[in-house]
């Protein structure tokens, strides 16, 4: 592997990082020199990631836990302080999506859809700024979509939760910059992976987990006096 060090000694978290763009996104900063915490609902699936990124030199952490409960956030930053040190990047990246006609959605459908890709953020955010805040430096990506900047039919309480998330990225950055900690949000378009069936495109024509992966590594490259506050991924030609 040809190894960047360009992060060598910081720590990074990501969210639901078992598969797609959250494994791709730990693969290229562990490959930068990150150490990685890796964190999904299901053990066996994040155990089978960790140890792919182990067996590329990638120090990492595997540490099963649900974003949308407060006790198992602030479980997981504890964990990853203790085992790994302190929080540099934080990649909000754990998200569902739950499609179909507004008004056949359950109270359950937008709880989980809204915890997940939104409340997570901030549960995730309000665990590791502190820290960020006594060191003066940290970035904080939050994964939203393109779906966050536009609207479409059968997809209220997704595109509701990715424009919240980009509300609260806007209103994270304008507390923190003065600490020294840059927030900021990518909104990818299709992304090949297993989050949704994408019916009607052609996989090798949509992103790919890698681009997404990419824009994250540009933006904790970024030099120290500026920040980049919002990334939008689109694929060179339609799929
Ligand atoms: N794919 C796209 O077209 C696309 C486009 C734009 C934006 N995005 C956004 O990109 C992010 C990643 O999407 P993806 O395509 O990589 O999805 P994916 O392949 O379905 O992966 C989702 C990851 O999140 C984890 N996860 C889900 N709920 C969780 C929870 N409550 N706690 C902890 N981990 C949880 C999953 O593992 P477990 O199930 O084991 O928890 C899995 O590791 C999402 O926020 C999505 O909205 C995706």
């Amino acid at each position: 592997m040809n190894r960047e060090n360009i992060l060598n000694g910081q720590v990074a978290l990501i969210t639901g990082s078992s598969r797609g763009i959250g494994l791709a996104v730990a693969r290229r900063l562990g490959q930068m020199g990150a150490r990685i915490s890796l964190c999904a609902r299901k053990a066996a699936d994040l155990e089978n990631a960790a140890a792919d990124l182990r067996a590329a030199g990638i120090q990492v952490l595997a540490a099963p836990a649900d974003v949308t409960r407060a006790d198992q956030v602030s479980g997981l930053v504890s964990e990853t302080q203790r085992t790994l040190g302190p929080v540099d990047i934080l990649v909000n990246n754990a998200g569902i999506g739950i499609f179909g006609p507004f008004h056949h959605q359950t109270d359950e459908d937008w709880n989980s859809v809204l915890e997940t890709n939104l409340k997570s953020a901030f549960l995730t955010s309000r665990a590791v700024a502190p820290e960020m805040i006594r060191r003066k430096s940290g970035h904080i990506i939050n994964i939203s979509s393109l779906a966050g900047k536009s609207t479409f039919a059968n997809a209220a309480l997704y595109c509701a939760s990715k424009w919240g998330l980009l509300g609260l990225t806007g209103c994270m950055a304008e507390e923190l910059r003065e600490h020294g900690i840059r927030v900021s949000a990518i909104c990818p378009g299709s992304v090949a992976t297993e989050f949704s069936p994408h019916a009607g495109k052609d996989p090798s024509r949509m992103l790919q987990p890698e681009d997404v992966a990419h824009a994250v590594a540009a933006l904790v490259t970024q030099a120290p006096g500026s920040f980049i506050s919002e990334i939008q991924i689109r694929p060179t030609q339609k799929p």
